[in-house]
């Protein structure tokens, strides 16, 4: 069992904080790595990225958003509860080196695993500019987190209420449009984000990696549930990734392939529980 040491509400009802004390991962997990988590017997397998890691402490903290059944679930447990599984680390960690300049490029929670990403990008000598991306300010997380690991930091929402008004391509696209030398884009979001940044950088040749987050259910390789097409291969998100090289990527597939158990998550979320007893007022 993995206990919950630490749990904060970033955005209510939206977005949430949750330490786990976990040594084994704690003290091997780095920057792009993720883990699986279960709640109980009964629960499924969910994929989280890392947000932090101590190893000293032996704590691993995950954030994320409330969607479905099993975050739902997660939601409800308090501090001081266990989780029954936590595995990890999994997947390959972030490639970092010093590249030169790096833009990484975080939308909705796809900002969380740009903490240690940046923080080691940055000490690994490189001029770090992040540009963050959410719907409205209230939905924009981590602005602080991420900008203490970068060297510039900008903002886009959709309705302009905070930041550039517009979207994160759009801040990418004045950046490469003012001259600013980039050696490598990292992208994180939602699948048409990723997409998009990566039409904007080939032409130019930039070096543009993605992390995927196609649905998983063992991620060890071993369902073949996470099948990706990269150029003209396929692999798995769970063990050859989850980054990719985004000019490779079929993001048409994965946005389709994600969309295959749309009416079960609907049900089990609807009908399966998917809320605990605490928000029906029985806890
Ligand atoms: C490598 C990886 C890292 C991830 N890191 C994070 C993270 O740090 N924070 C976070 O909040 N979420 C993260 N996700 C997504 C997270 O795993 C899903 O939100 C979660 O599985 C949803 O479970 P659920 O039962 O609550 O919702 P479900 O009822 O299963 O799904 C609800 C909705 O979420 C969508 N969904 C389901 N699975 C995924 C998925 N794997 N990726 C994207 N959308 C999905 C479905 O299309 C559906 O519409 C990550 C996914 C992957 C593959
Ligand atoms: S999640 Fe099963 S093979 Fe990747």
């Amino acid at each position: 069992m993995y206990k919950i040491v630490k749990r904060e509400v970033l955005i209510e009802g939206d977005t949430e904080l949750m330490e786990v004390y976990a040594p084994r991962i704690a003290k091997r997990i780095n920057a792009g790595n993720f883990i699986m988590l279960r709640i109980s017997e009964k629960g499924e397998k969910i994929p989280m990225s890392i947000f932090d890691y101590d190893r000293k402490k032996g704590t691993v903290t995950i954030i994320f958003k409330i969607i479905g059944k099993t975050t739902k679930e997660l939601s409800c447990l308090k501090e001081g509860d266990s989780l029954l599984n936590f595995l990890g680390p999994l997947g390959k960690s972030t490639d970092i080196e010093k590249f030169g300049t790096v833009v990484c490029i975080g939308g909705g929670i796809g900002t969380v695993p740009f903490n240690p990403i940046c923080r080691d990008l940055k000490k690994a000598g490189n001029k770090v500019i992040s540009i963050l991306g959410a719907r409205n300010k209230d939905l924009l997380i981590l602005e602080k987190e991420i900008g203490n690991h970068s060297n510039e930091l900008y903002i886009a929402t959709d309705d302009g209420t905070k930041g550039q008004k517009g979207f994160v391509t759009d801040v990418l696209k004045k950046l490469i449009d003012d001259g600013v030398k980039i050696d490598r884009v990292i992208a994180i979001g939602p699948i048409i984000m990723m997409k998009f940044v990566s039409q904007m950088t080939k032409p130019y040749g930039i070096k543009t990696i993605v992390s995927l987050n196609p649905i998983m259910v063992d991620g060890t390789g071993m369902c073949g549930c996470c099948r990706l097409t990269i150029g003209n291969e396929t692999k798995f998100g769970c063990v050859d990734g989850p980054d990719f090289d985004g000019h490779l990527v079929d993001f048409d597939n994965l946005m389709l392939r994600n969309n295959r158990f749309l009416a079960e998550e609907k049900e089990a979320s609807e009908h399966g529980g998917g809320e605990c007893a605490c928000k029906k007022g029985k806890a």
